[in-house]
């Protein structure tokens, strides 16, 4: 493999109000760094493409934002090209927090942790360590774990046919629950029906999509596990029975928004529900745990993904705005 001299990575030089808008990441140029003793230099292949990068790009959170002028952060799948630590060695495969750049140095040294090494597994894609094996698996797994799902209760996950949704409701069918999905297009639906076992789907683009969702979960909602937020939120709220449990793991509705509503508190008191939002990483312990059961999920048959494909690194900031207009089904990537 040939190593370039150059180094194409994006950085953020404004602040995004709603969608990213041209700008925002600039595409800069710089030479790759000679490597110091104990530093890796991994060739960035796939991007992991996450709702949680606007937030980055815009106000302090679970990490704080990323600077202005900072290489833009992001999840990725790399190919150790040279290493001078004693633990990689070249061709090794990792994933973590790699920037949106085509080459990344890692360094013990310099405060970014080393990466994570992935195996390489015949027949199966690198990309699934960004997917169903990276953020998405473990988010839906540990959600799930907070849901405490039952057999015979109903489910109801947003976001439904998105990376982490698709995982949830195949794990809420794994555990024996009733599980209906809210995505935004029929086409999705269907595959969440038909493909992935889920009992109903509903595209809440529809006009008539309350009804609908009320109709699919005839003996109410016991676990909502919430992607979305907003509308979609307050809706599966209204449907919840008493002493229900709502697992909140995103409120994507609002990330491009100024103001991004709040969920109906009166709903939550009266209901007497149970909401406990998470962060995936609090769980990096148990990650090789959860991926060993993810991993056998998928190899069994009983956990199906899908992804999106974007090709090119300059393609990235369109691809995280494509996360907002649900262009994408399943885990959505950006190949370098
Ligand atoms: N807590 C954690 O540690 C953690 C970790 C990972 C992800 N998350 C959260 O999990 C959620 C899903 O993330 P993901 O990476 O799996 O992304 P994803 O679901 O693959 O993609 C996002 C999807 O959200 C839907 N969406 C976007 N805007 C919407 C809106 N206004 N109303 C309703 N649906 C909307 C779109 O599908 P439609 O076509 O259905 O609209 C889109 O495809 C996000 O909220 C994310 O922040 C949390």
């Amino acid at each position: 493999m040939n190593v370039s001299t150059i180094n194409r990575q994006f950085i953020l030089q404004s602040r995004p109000k709603g969608f990213i808008a041209p700008g925002d990441l600039k595409l800069v140029e710089t030479p790759v760094p000679e490597l110091q003793d104990g530093q890796v230099l991994a060739q960035v292949k796939y991007l992991s493409i996450d709702p949680t990068m606007r937030i980055w790009m815009a106000m302090d959170s679970y990490l704080p934002a990323v600077a202005i002028g900072e290489v833009m952060r992001g999840f990725g799948f790399a190919e150790i090209v040279e290493s001078r630590h004693p633990e990689y060695k070249k061709g090794d495969h990792v994933t973590g927090l790699t920037g949106l750049q085509e080459y990344v140095v890692m360094s013990p040294n310099n405060g970014r942790p080393l990466f994570q090494k992935v195996p390489k597994i015949p027949f199966v894609s690198d990309t699934v360590f960004l997917g169903t094996l990276g953020v998405n698996g473990l988010t839906a797994f540990f959600g799930m774990e907070i849901a405490q799902p039952k057999k015979g209760e109903t489910l109801v996950v947003s976001a439904a046919a998105g990376a982490t949704g698709s995982i949830v409701g195949q794990i809420g069918k794994i555990h024996g629950c009733r599980v209906v999905g809210i995505a935004g297009t029929d086409e999705k639906c269907n595959w969440l029906t038909k493909d992935l076992g889920f009992d109903a789907a509903i595209n809440y683009k529809h006009p008539d999509w309350k009804a609908k969702l009320a109709a699919a979960v005839p003996h109410g909602v016991d676990i909502n596990f919430e992607n979305v937020g907003g509308e979609v939120m307050n809706t599966v709220l209204g449907l919840m029975n008493l002493h229900g449990r709502v697992v909140l793991c995103g409120l994507i509705s609002g990330y491009t928004k100024e103001d991004p509503g709040l969920a109906s508190f009166g709903t939550l008191l009266v209901k007497r529900l149970r909401v406990e939002g998470f962060i995936v990483l609090d769980y990096a312990s148990r990650f090789m745990e959860a991926g060993t059961q993810l991993g056998q999920w998928k190899m069994f048959g009983k956990i199906k993904d899908r992804e999106t494909i974007v090709k090119g690194l300059e393609k990235a900031p369109d691809a995280i705005n494509m996360l907002f207009t649900g262009a994408n089904t399943g885990k959505l990537i950006v190949k370098i």
